[in-house]
C-alpha cells in the first residue's frame, strides 16, 4: 500500500491519503491495533477491591472488542466477554463472581472461560464443541501495568526488557497514581498525526517554549528499537535530573527526561518526578482522544518542574499544530514530505512500521 525508502536520507514521508483514506483507517484496525500490545489497566489499583471480574471494551469506539478482566487468587486472565450462544454481552459491570452466567438464556463459564452449563440444550448433537468456551486473550504485564493484543505478532517482552535496560532502578510500582493530575484531551486530528509530531524534538524551540527551557536542543537524541523510539532530553544544567545509579548506561549524564513511545499508540514520558501515561486512543480519522496518567514518585520535584502545567502547556501547544497539519493534508497541493536525517529519525521509523504493516 506505501512504501517507505529505508534511507532516511531518501525517504518520503507516508502521503497525506494515509491520513484521510476510510480504507487505509479500517485496515489500521485488524493490521496495526490489533497485532500490537494494547495497555489495558493498572493491575494492582484495578484488583485492590473485592470485585475479581470486569469487563473492558479494548479501544472504545475503534477497536470495540469487548473483554473482561478475570482475577484469579494472584492471576489475571482476559477472554472475550461476549457469550459463545448468540453474542450477549455477559459481564456488565464489575463484580464478584465465582463464575460467569449470561444474563440472556442463562449459559454459565467458569472463572477459566470454559464452557460449564447451559439450560435446554439436552438434544443438542456434537455440544460444547471447543468453540463454546470463552476465547482468551493473552495478557503481559510489565510492572504494574497490564496489556493484551487480539491478535499478537511480536515478542512483548523484547521491547519492555528494552524499557528495563534504562528504568531498572525506578521503584515504579510505589509511584502514586495521581488521578486528581490525570486528564484526557481531544485532539481534532488523526492518530498518526499525534504520533508523528509526538516522535520528534526538532519542534520544540519553535513550539515549546516553557519545554525547550527545560532541555538542551543540541544534545536531545533519538533511538529507535523493535517497536520503540526511546527520545532522549538531556538538561542544561539548571534543570533537575535523575539521579542515576552507579553502572546505569546513561551514568554520570545530566537526563532529565525519557520519553519512550511503543509502537502505535503508547508513551510513558518519565522525568525525576514520575512518569506519565499517554495513550492515544482513535475515534475517526479527524478526531482521536489522548489520556494522560500521571504516577508521582517525588511530589517535590513535580511542584519544581510544575509537572502537570507544564504538560498541560506542551499539549495544547501539540494540539495547535497537529491540529493545523490536519487542516494542511486537505490540500490539493501537499502530497508528502521528506524527513530531517538529523531529528526525524523517529517519524521515519513510525512510517516505516506502518508501511510495514499494511503491506
Ligand atoms: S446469548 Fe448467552 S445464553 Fe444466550
Ligand atoms: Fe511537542
Amino acid at each position: 500500500m506505501y512504501q517507505i525508502n529505508k534511507r532516511i536520507e531518501q525517504a518520503e514521508t507516508l502521503p497525506a491519503d494515509f491520513y484521510q483514506n476510510g480504507q487505509v483507517w479500517e485496515a489500521c484496525k485488524e493490521n496495526i491495533f490489533c497485532q500490537n500490545w494494547q495497555y489495558l489497566c493498572d493491575g494492582v489499583a484495578l484488583f485492590k477491591g473485592a470485585e475479581n471480574v470486569y469487563p473492558l471494551t479494548l479501544l472504545d469506539n475503534y477497536l470495540d472488542e469487548p473483554i473482561v478482566l478475570i482475577g484469579n487468587d494472584d492471576t489475571v486472565k482476559c477472554f472475550t466477554n461476549v457469550c459463545t450462544h448468540r453474542g450477549f454481552q455477559i459481564v456488565a459491570q464489575p463484580a464478584k463472581m465465582n463464575r460467569l452466567t449470561c444474563n440472556y438464556h442463562g449459559r454459565r463459564f467458569d472463572l477459566d472461560g470454559k464452557f460449564q452449563f447451559m439450560p435446554e440444550f439436552q438434544a443438542a448433537e456434537d455440544f460444547p464443541r471447543p468453540c463454546d468456551h470463552l476465547h482468551e486473550l493473552p495478557l503481559h504485564n510489565w510492572r504494574q501495568f497490564i496489556f493484551t493484543a487480539v491478535n499478537p505478532k511480536f515478542d512483548f517482552q523484547k521491547t519492555w526488557d528494552r524499557l528495563e535496560e534504562r528504568l531498572h532502578f525506578l521503584p515504579i510500582e510505589s509511584f502514586r497514581f495521581a488521578p486528581e493530575y490525570s486528564k484526557t484531551y481531544n485532539v481534532h486530528a488523526h492518530w498518526a498525526l499525534y504520533c508523528d509530531n509526538y516522535l520528534e524534538g526538532f519542534h520544540i524551540p519553535f513550539v515549546h517554549q516553557a519545554l525547550g527551557s527545560i532541555l538542551d536542543y543540541g544534545s536531545y537524541t533519538t533511538e529507535c528499537y523493535d517497536q520503540m523510539v526511546l527520545q532522549i532530553g538531556y538538561g542544561d544544567g539548571s534543570s533537575l535530573s535523575f539521579d542515576l545509579p552507579q553502572g546505569h548506561i546513561d551514568h554520570g549524564k545530566e537526563v532529565t527526561a525519557y520519553y519512550y513511545w511503543i509502537f502505535p499508540n503508547f508513551m510513558l514520558n518519565f522525568y525525576p518526578w514520575g512518569v506519565q501515561l499517554n495513550i492515544v486512543r482513535p475515534l475517526t480519522p479527524k478526531f482521536t482522544k489522548v489520556e494522560f496518567l500521571y504516577y508521582i514518585y517525588d511530589q517535590e520535584a513535580f511542584e519544581i518542574m510544575q509537572g502537570d502545567k507544564l504538560a498541560e502547556k506542551t499539549e495544547r501547544e501539540d494540539e495547535f499544530v497537529v491540529e493545523a497539519v490536519q487542516k494542511g493534508l486537505r490540500s490539493r497541493f501537499y502530497r508528502s514530505g521528506r524527513f530531517s536525517p538529523k531529528r526525524e529519525k523517529g517519524v521515519h521509523y513510525f512510517h516505516q512500521l506502518i508501511a510495514e504493516h499494511l503491506k
